[in-house]
């Protein structure tokens, strides 16, 4: 498997020069130090590949948050400058797509394959990663323009954003109500174990020392610019 960091470094370099304005929170990446935040909890150890590839999606379905709410203010032809929507889309890149999508496709998929189960959800899954970098491309791409002057280029977002909404919900439930709890059955409990601490390693080398808690906290940066992280704001009155 073709190790990632370089490209990942690459990346939390670039952020972190392009600094002012469009990427910022992104920074929060490269940062060598442990996370300051509140949302952190202490670290329990061991977590099974399961839970870590679960945790992951949780990240994403906050990112699906923040792209409901660019739709949102889409629809209702609200102006945004695009930076918050940049940043998502690049956390979903290189965390959701390079990262733990590439988890799924070197460490799960073969071996349900190899297994002989689950076989065409595999096929299916596979061929929505491959669906949803090219919607990803599309968003990054539209995002980075400084204004959506033309309708037809507020369209074309809108239809990125929402097509990648209706993807990936639908396939992160399947996987983690039936690939996941499926998986512990065709590995040995000692390589299921051994593969929990292997994910954690590569999240640490790709992401820095607790890599998954310093994504959460960019992820919770970008909610707080966009005015959806209070969560009692959810709570109907
Ligand atoms: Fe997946
Ligand atoms: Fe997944």
């Amino acid at each position: 498997m073709p190790d990632l960091a370089p490209n990942r470094r690459d990346f939390l370099q670039r952020t972190s020069i392009a600094g002012a304005g469009l990427l910022v929170p992104v920074i929060a990446f490269a940062n060598p130090q442990k996370p300051q935040s509140s949302e952190k909890e202490k670290d329990s150890g061991k977590i099974s590949p399961a839970e870590d590839l679960m945790r992951e999606h949780g990240v994403l379905n906050r990112l699906l948050l923040i792209y409901d709410e660019h739709l949102r203010r889409l629809t209702a032809k609200q102006t945004f400058d695009g930076s918050v929507l940049a940043s998502a889309a690049d956390i979903i890149r290189h965390f959701v797509e390079e990262y733990h999508e590439k988890l799924e496709e070197d460490f799960l998929f073969p071996r349900f394959r190899k297994a002989g189960k689950l076989v065409n959800l595999v096929d299916t899954l596979l061929a929505q990663h491959k669906a949803g970098r090219v919607l990803t491309a599309q968003i990054r791409e539209l995002a980075s323009l400084a204004t959506l002057k033309y309708v037809s280029d507020s369209d074309k977002l809108g239809d990125a954003l929402r097509a990648f909404l209706r993807l990936y919900r639908p396939h992160e439930a399947r996987e983690d109500t039936v690939l996941f709890p499926a998986f512990r059955s065709i590995v040995s409990a000692h390589e299921y174990d051994a593969l929990g601490e292997d994910f954690e390693k590569k999240e640490d080398e790709l992401f820095g020392e607790e890599g998954f808690f310093k994504v959460v906290d960019t992820v919770a940066d970008l909610e707080k610019k966009l005015g959806i992280y209070d969560l009692s704001q959810f709570t109907p009155k």
